[in-house]
């Protein structure tokens, strides 16, 4: 019986045929797939981190201008306790994936457990609360398209979450 290769030929033998690589995502999943290789090459991401007890901790990896797809990857740390308020990210759509520890998110639907690993994707518009209820830090990762510009704040649902929203805030959730 002839294979699909010996019927139609190998596509990886004509090279010129296969479509380009895109050089960014260019859709939900591919940010998505940006955010875990971030994440798997933790040997990159790891020395970056820092904790800070007094103000929320964030550092941006990357910045791709609005004139190609346009997004901003920040990596962030939170010490026990620390969280980002309640806010929205105004036009920008997201991606959050814990990198390092548990967070714990609040959205109208209730609180969310958010393990190493975990995902999680918003589109404009999407109102949530992110803290660090866990006894051990956490880091994540967050990739905005197109790249943070507002980040409104709305009043806090979750009393019990203790998270204060910092000044950092302002442009790092
Ligand atoms: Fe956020």
């Amino acid at each position: 019986m002839n294979s699909d290769v010996q019927i139609a030929g190998d596509p990886l033998a004509l090279p010129h045929l296969l479509p380009p690589v895109p050089a960014h995502p260019a859709t939900v999943a591919g940010f998505a797939g940006l955010a875990r290789s971030i994440a798997a090459d933790r040997a990159a991401w790891a020395p970056l981190v820092r904790y800070d007890t007094t103000t929320r901790w964030y550092h941006r990896l990357r910045t791709v201008p609005q004139a190609t797809v346009g997004y901003e990857v920040w990596l962030l740390s939170w010490v026990p306790g620390q969280g980002s308020g309640r806010h929205d990210h105004g036009a920008s759509s997201g991606v959050l994936t814990v990198l390092e520890g548990e967070l714990t998110e609040h959205t109208a639907t209730g609180p969310r457990a958010l393990a190493a690993g975990a995902q999680r994707v918003f589109a404009p518009g999407y109102v949530h609360e992110v803290v660090n209820d866990a006894l051990a830090p956490a880091v994540s990762l967050h990739i905005y398209f197109p790249g943070l510009t507002d980040m409104p704040m709305h009043p806090s649902q979750a009393a019990s979450s203790g998270g204060a929203a910092a000044p950092s805030e302002v442009l790092a959730p």
